[in-house]
């Protein structure tokens, strides 16, 4: 069957999000509200998407137990980038991360409540009081350990009430590009009848989240494929900062389910198989709340120096037998109930099993802090796509910069999706007309779909898609080498040509996963090669990047934003071209100057 012979159902709208997390939903309702024809369109149902997982909670410094400030919040932030992140993004971010908890508050969110009956808030990683100076700051404000879920249950309410039509269970295939580099639209396939539907919209906005899933073990669920990554490099567009990829601490050991770091935040430690407390060496001030690039670091220094626990030295234990269960029934109920499920230990009288585990991309698609898709183009390194919007995980703003401080995702969501609904708002006039498709705009996603659905290779979608998370597990994780990522380079060279030899078994549209799962994995693999090409390339540390041939951060040569463009598909061998956008080494106002780079210690 040819990609001509796919019949089109199509739509036209002001704006068309892609993803229902909490970015997604949050910009789906800012465009509705504006009165702009909105469409959401979502590849699972909207609260089941990956923000459901997020437990320890959302960064505002509101200063409700504790002395607190923006400008302190950002200077932690910064300073977690490893001096990676645009610090104009990150003084709009932590300026308006207050209002944005309120408005969760107001739409629903059931916050965990001081005596006053004011949000609760515990102590992250790396967030302190005093530009830095310390003591902890408070400043992260938790639903118990179920923040994201709570979060994104009010969004979803809170979005029905706008005129947004949302079209769920719907995986978008491609982007609409014309010839002037102008985004014009989506195409999706519907899984539950096959139907192929064209959205024509004046802005495009991807909340797809994120690629951990291109590792072996990764808190993020299994559908966090990195589609608007992937549909991003299709459409020959950059991606940035893919090396800096985040191992969050505390993963359960052999599960990989996520450990809340608000578990440290409510006293929780660290120990190895002497039973020291060996964070104390390692960051002296923070200990077991130093940022997660550290804590990441120091526990696998641990393991590799032999001090690591279990029959194979080759996990570490959390503890918080030591606090009181009420606090922990309190407080962190949802972890309790997982160490039981996952380790079968209970927390109230055992260590937990934990080992770093991929959590978060702080790379993605680069945006401006509107949201705007940008790119480097005649020279400018700002240079907007038109109709190209990102947000969330799947972009890259870049506030996390070389290395995300806990809770600062959560913020980043609503912060960045709510400012992506006030420039469409700012920049479109509903009803404005739509200029005919270009020739051909539904070729590239369904020449790739029929490609894949009548693949028939020697090698199943699940033997690739496990060799790939393999060599991302092995040769790009938390210490890095030439000689690891080079080979590493080569071995996920071959695997994916691999993917020139996919057969899949179903050829139906209806419900077809063996078809959708090669879709992704073709999403996934792309990122893959392009993560680590941009690891092999920076010759520095930085942040979660440590490669010990180059142990020292260098900013004489790269403090600068990788971007990386892949042709894999349709070109001939897979090149990455990689090319620098300049860190913003401005801040957005006259508020707080520029913090300039020291050295990073906790
Ligand atoms: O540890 C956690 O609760 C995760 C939070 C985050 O990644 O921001």
């Amino acid at each position: 069957m040819s990609a001509a012979a796919y019949k089109i159902i199509d739509h036209t709208y002001d704006a068309v999000v892609v993803g229902a997390g909490g970015s997604g939903l949050r910009a789906t309702m800012g465009i509705a509200e504006a009165g702009l024809k909105t469409a959401c369109i979502t590849k699972v149902f909207p609260t089941r998407s990956h923000t459901v997982a997020a437990q320890g909670g959302i960064a505002a410094s509101l200063g409700n137990m504790g002395p607190d400030h923006w400008t302190w919040h950002m200077y932690d932030t910064v300073k977690g980038s490893d001096w990676l992140g645009d610090q104009d993004a990150i003084e709009y971010l932590c300026r308006e991360a207050p209002a944005a908890v309120y408005e969760l508050e107001h739409a629903g969110v059931p916050f965990s409540r001081t005596e006053e009956g004011k949000i609760y808030q515990r102590p992250f990683g790396g967030m302190m009081q005093n530009m830095g100076e310390g003591p902890p700051a408070q400043r992260t404000c938790a639903a118990a350990d179920r923040t994201g879920h709570a979060m994104l249950h009010a969004l979803y309410q809170q979005s029905l009430k706008y005129d947004a039509d949302f079209f769920i269970e719907y995986f978008a295939l491609d982007l609409i590009m014309d010839e002037q580099g102008n985004c014009r639209g989506v195409i999706a396939l519907c899984m539950e009848d096959g139907s192929i539907h064209r959205f024509r919209a004046h802005n495009v906005v991807l909340a797809t989240g994120g690629y951990g899933r291109c590792y072996f073990s990764a808190t993020s669920a299994h559908t966090c494929t990195g589609d608007g990554g992937g549909m991003v490099l299709r459409a020959g567009l950059p991606l940035q900062d893919m090396e800096f990829v985040q191992f969050h601490p505390t993963g359960i050991y052999g599960a990989g389910v996520l450990i809340t770091e608000g578990a440290r935040g409510e006293g929780g430690y660290l120990t190895n198989s002497e039973g020291e407390r060996f964070m104390e060496r390692y960051a002296p001030s923070a200990k077991d709340l130093a940022s997660r690039d550290v804590v990441s670091r120091s526990m696998a220094m641990e393991i590799r120096e032999g001090r690591g626990v279990g029959k194979e030295g080759d996990h570490i234990y959390l503890h918080l037998d030591h606090i009181d269960p009420k606090v922990l029934a309190e407080r962190l109920p949802g972890i309790t109930e997982t160490g039981k499920i996952f380790a079968g230990v209970d927390l109230t009288r055992q260590p937990l099993p934990v080992t770093p585990t991929v959590h978060y991309n702080m790379g993605g698609i680069p945006t401006n802090y509107h949201g705007e898709v940008v790119r480097l183009k005649d020279g400018n390194p700002d240079s907007v796509v038109p109709g190209l919007f990102a947000v969330g995980e799947a972009a890259c703003v870049s506030v996390h910069g070389a290395n995300r401080l806990g809770s600062n995702s959560l913020i980043d969501l609503v912060v960045f999706g709510r400012a992506t609904g006030l420039r469409i708002k700012d920049t479109l006039k509903p009803g404005t007309p739509h200029a005919p498709l270009p020739k051909g705009s539904e070729e590239l996603a369904l020449g790739r779909l029929d490609h894949f659905r009548n693949a028939a290779g020697g090698s199943t979608t699940a033997s690739v898609r496990s060799e790939m998370q393999k060599t991302m597990q092995r040769h790009c994780a938390v210490f890095r080498t030439d000689e690891l990522l080079t080979e590493g380079r080569q071995m996920i060279r071959a695997t994916y040509d691999r993917m020139k030899d996919i057969g899949i078994k179903d050829r139906s549209l209806i419900w077809n996963t063996d078809l959708v799962e090669t879709l992704e994995l073709d999403n996934l693999i792309s990122q893959a090669v392009v993560t680590m090409e941009s690891a092999l390339n920076r010759k520095e540390s930085r942040g979660a990047h440590v490669n010990e041939d180059f142990p020292d951060r260098d900013d004489a040569n790269w403090m600068k934003h990788t971007v990386a463009t892949f042709d894999g598909w349709g070109g001939q061998g897979g090149g990455v071209a990689i090319d620098y956008r300049p860190v913003h080494d401005y801040t957005l106002t006259d508020d707080i100057e520029y913090i300039k780079p020291k050295k990073r210690v906790y």
